[in-house]
């Protein structure tokens, strides 16, 4: 399956050859249209299955943003709809014999602190999984990546520094935390917020982290970014819903939209 990936990434985008992947999170799809000379291609025709949320397309655009060659995703493989973590890893793998050398993973993110509030942008500077899932479960290839890999470093130092040099040049307000992975597909309980505070958790989601440990087993280099649309249920006093995540999300994007180009353009 991997290979036909490949061959497809390879058939569809010709003699392009995107460096940077750029995962968009739930209704931060705005990115991909600032894509110059771009070429757009369904998933389907690269061999990835479908996907049914609100808010996610399902598209490949390759083409230049800055001054980089990126491939974006638009639209993401979430556990909570049922893809299995394990096809997480074989994308990935496929992009990294395809030619990628960097993500920048994009999402949207609960936030668990008092001042952090809706709209604002978290750089992930390193993650909990407790979901009791992972992508790289299975039969390892040590000709691929080690069977232990290691995960202390996973948000690469350098991109990390890149990233808060290019918020501060730009004037823009660039948090950093730790993002906690959740499956989903429900919000939080009050209990479940606390107890992820406390182990040290500023952003929850339901999503990055699989890319992310794919990305690292791989060999590519990773820097991810949060943007907040909304406060955990103990500090905003209204409940969570889809609509307001992706309206929030629509304010942050803007940020966020500023904040990677000018990134890339660097
Ligand atoms: N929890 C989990 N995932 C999320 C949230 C949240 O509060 N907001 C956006 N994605």
């Amino acid at each position: 399956m991997i290979e036909t990936y490949v061959e497809n990434l390879k058939k569809a985008f010709g003699d392009f050859q995107p460096e940077i992947l750029i995962i968009l999170g739930s209704g931060l799809g705005s990115i991909a249209q600032k894509v110059e000379n771009k070429i757009i291609v369904p998933y389907n025709q690269i061999g990835f299955p479908k996907i049914n949320i609100v808010g996610h397309r399902a598209e490949l655009i390759a083409g230049t943003l800055g001054k980089k060659k990126v491939l974006c995703m638009s639209g993401r493989y979430h556990l909570y709809e049922g893809h299995p973590a394990t096809f997480v890893k074989d994308m990935m793998s496929a992009y990294q014999k395809y030619g990628i050398k960097e993500v920048i993973a994009t999402n949207a993110a609960g936030s668990l602190r008092k001042d952090m509030a809706a709209g604002a942008i978290m750089m992930i500077t390193d993650h909990i999984n407790f979901s009791g899932q992972n992508p790289l479960i299975g039969v390892n290839n040590d000709k691929e990546g080690p069977r232990f890999p290691d995960m202390s470093q996973a948000y690469d130092k350098a991109l990390q520094q890149k990233m808060r040099q290019t918020a501060k040049e730009n004037n823009i307000m660039l948090f950093e935390g730790t993002y906690f992975f959740v499956v989903g597909p429900n919000f939080e309980t009050k209990a479940e917020i606390k107890a992820f505070r406390t182990l040290g958790a500023d952003a929850v989601g339901m999503s990055t982290v699989p890319e992310v440990i794919s990305a690292v087993y791989f060999g590519l280099k990773v820097v991810a970014l949060s943007v907040i649309t909304n406060q955990s249920a103990d500090i905003q006093k209204t409940g969570l819903s889809h609509e307001e995540t992706l309206f929030e999300a629509k304010q942050g994007a803007v940020d966020l939209q500023g904040l990677i180009l000018k990134y890339l353009e660097k």
